[in-house]
């Protein structure tokens, strides 16, 4: 998500931070901002491009050989200058750059505001620097320490202090942070990239770990003051490799950040119990419980995500919802109107089609709301109530991580308005709270079996045609699965529910042509599996996405990719990666370009 850099050493640290957060420019940005100690502490940061930061610094140059710095991707509050990292305590005396989330700051900011704190900012992360000023007491590391405590969340967080002014602390609360070794003099970064032309050697800080940086190195211990003794790592990587995280293109990167993002959209919204908070929804119950339809509008990717929300809505809620294409409800002479709900999804919130249905919707009288992966984005500005996915900057066309995000905030959106209206109980709400929880490990468990999204990968590398068939929840991944083939791999692919394969498509189905078919509801399973019987009839190639548990489709398959147990209502979650892992590795065998495919672009800001 957001850039981090930090500098100590002989050296005038403004240009070497300027210089390390444009190596981090591809992670995507809104703001930038530095800040260098010379007896007091200067801030210079602007929103929009590092080249206005740079333009700033040179009305207004910045003299010092002790810095941070910090590229931001706005989650809290508007990219604006305010909002932009580094922010300081009232004094001044004290800095933080900051990633990640603390789900808590609302409480933390009353807490400091109702004691006095004035503040400058919008974020969660300006909490830190009044936390850290009001906790110091001679020791930077202690003020550090006690304020993370405090701090519920995932992130890391860099801190420089005029009153310890040869020193950085940071700590590490999952978001990344490395420490590069240089000779007499030592860097902080979120990613290696940032310093990989000042050192290879790095120290890679993990979770829960404080590091206290000087320009004679570094030391590391537990945010509970253990110390650690952690070898450096000689990286060989070149700058392009790095930027990858070691993967070879970003799609593979994006593919294993899902966990993660899951863990990032869910931190600080969702109880045990499955009670719901949900930041910037603000319609009350009463508006909930009296939604007569939900709408859902998107495009490509965000439109398959849809398909999952109108399964949810409609089975869980018992709501009745469509979900239409943007550019087809656009044009379908207002059939929205009050009483209704419109979802509108877009990892950009830039695409024409989805802006132009957001607001017919709107116009008609229904409220809109965006799930959308860019705060300040053109959609969020436009809606009434606005889920921000948090998935992080998307770099591959082709998406993986923003869909798993918007998945993931449909299943919270629907206990936010299931709860207002009676119509998810306690049990399942918990049920649901349980599943989305342990999530992230069994995401990892997915990632694992990667091998056997490679098997099936050699199995259609070289097929005329593909196709994805499954009910329910199965078929709106099946959708998105045969999506991220034919992006990637330009092999024909087509999805259709399986009890719809033989009113025409069976008629192609012959000797070794595959038909990927999904398995992960269980009440239309033996359904599903005629339709498996109908392709293995005419010889017809079988890829199944199945549960660990699933002994029967052994009897029908070619191939099985297994995923773990689980809840069918949340399976499709679990699902997708395999078929996103499968597209990849098509892709790679094809030799084509994975994370630029041909013809297609990112955001589509034109009808
Ligand atoms: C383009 C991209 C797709 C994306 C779609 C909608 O077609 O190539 O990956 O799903 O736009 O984008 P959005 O930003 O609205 O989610």
């Amino acid at each position: 998500m957001c850039g981090i850099m930090g500098y100590v050493g002989p050296q005038e640290a403004g240009p070497i931070l300027v210089d390390g957060l444009k190596r981090l420019e591809y992670r995507g940005y809104d703001s930038a901002g530095v800040a260098v100690t010379n007896g007091s502490i200067n801030v210079r940061k602007a929103q929009g491009k590092i080249a206005n930061l740079e333009d700033m610094l040179e009305v207004e140059p910045l003299v010092g050989s002790i810095g941070i710095g910090h590229t931001r991707w706005a989650t809290h509050g508007a990219p604006t200058d305010a909002n932009a990292h580094p922010h300081t305590d009232p004094s001044g005396e004290f800095v933080v750059v900051h990633n990640g989330i603390i789900e808590n700051f609302q409480s933390l900011r009353e807490q400091l505001a109702a004691d006095g704190s004035e503040f400058t900012s919008e974020t969660d992360s300006e909490v830190l620097a009044h936390l850290v000023a009001r906790e110091y007491d001679g020791d930077l590391v202690e003020a550090v320490r006690k304020a993370v405590a405090l701090s519920d969340g995932a992130y890391a967080m860099v801190v420089m202090s005029k009153r310890e002014p040869r020193k950085i602390v940071a700590v590490r609360k999952i978001s990344p942070l490395v420490v590069g070794l240089g000779d007499g003099e030592t860097f902080l970064a979120s990613d290696i990239p940032a310093v990989l032309h000042h050192t290879r050697d790095f120290l890679i800080i993990e979770d829960d770990e404080l590091v206290v940086v000087t320009e004679d190195g570094a030391t590391v211990e537990t945010i509970d003051g253990e110390p650690v003794d952690r070898d450096a790592i000689h990286v060989t990587w070149d700058a392009e490799q790095a930027e990858k995280g070691g993967y070879e293109h970003f799609m593979l990167k994006e593919i294993n950040e899902q966990p993660a993002v899951v863990t990032e959209t869910l931190a600080g919204r969702l109880d045990e119990d499955g009670t719901v908070w949900l930041e910037d929804v603000d319609f009350g119950d009463d508006y909930a419980a009296a939604i007569d339809r939900v709408w859902i509008t998107a495009c490509g990717t965000a439109y398959h995500a849809g398909l999952i929300g109108q399964e949810i809505f409609r089975r869980i809620l018992r709501l009745p919802t469509n979900v239409e294409y943007a550019h087809e409800l656009r044009y379908a002479d207002p059939i929205v109107g009050p009483n209704e709900l419109t979802i509108a999804i877009s990892q950009s919130g830039e695409t024409a089609d989805t802006l132009a249905a957001a607001r017919l919707a709107g116009d008609n009288g229904s409220r809109m709301l965006a799930i959308t992966n860019v705060v300040g984005s053109t959609l969020s500005r436009y809606a009434d109530d606005i889920l921000y996915t948090r998935a992080g900057p998307e770099i591959s066309v082709a998406s993986t991580k923003a869909y798993m995000a918007m998945l993931i905030a449909q299943y919270l959106l629907a206990l936010r308005i299931g709860a207002a209206r009676g119509t998810v109980n306690a049990e399942l709400a918990a049920r649901v709270s349980h599943g989305l929880h342990q999530m992230p490990a069994a995401l990892e468990e997915v990632l694992r079996r990667e091998p056997e999204a490679l098997a099936a990968a050699e199995l259609i590398r070289s097929a005329e045609d593909v196709y994805f068939i499954g009910r329910g929840l199965d078929y709106a991944i099946a959708m998105e699965g045969s999506l991220k083939l034919k992006e990637i791999s330009y092999l024909h692919s087509e999805a259709m529910p399986a009890g719809e394969l033989k009113h025409g498509t069976l008629a192609l189905i012959t000797d070794g042509v595959p038909v990927v078919v999904m398995l992960t509801q269980r009440d239309v399973y033996d359904k599903t599996i005629s339709a498996v019987q109908e392709v293995k009839a005419r010889g017809g190639a079988v890829i199944a996405v199945a549960y660990d548990t699933d002994t029967e489709i052994d009897k029908y398959a070619d191939l099985v990719l297994r995923i773990p147990d689980m809840e069918d209502l949340m399976a499709p979650v679990a699902a997708v990666i395999p078929l996103q892992l499968m597209a990849y590795h098509v892709a790679r065998l094809r030799d084509n370009d994975i994370d630029q495919p041909r013809n297609l672009a990112k955001s589509v800001t034109v009808e």
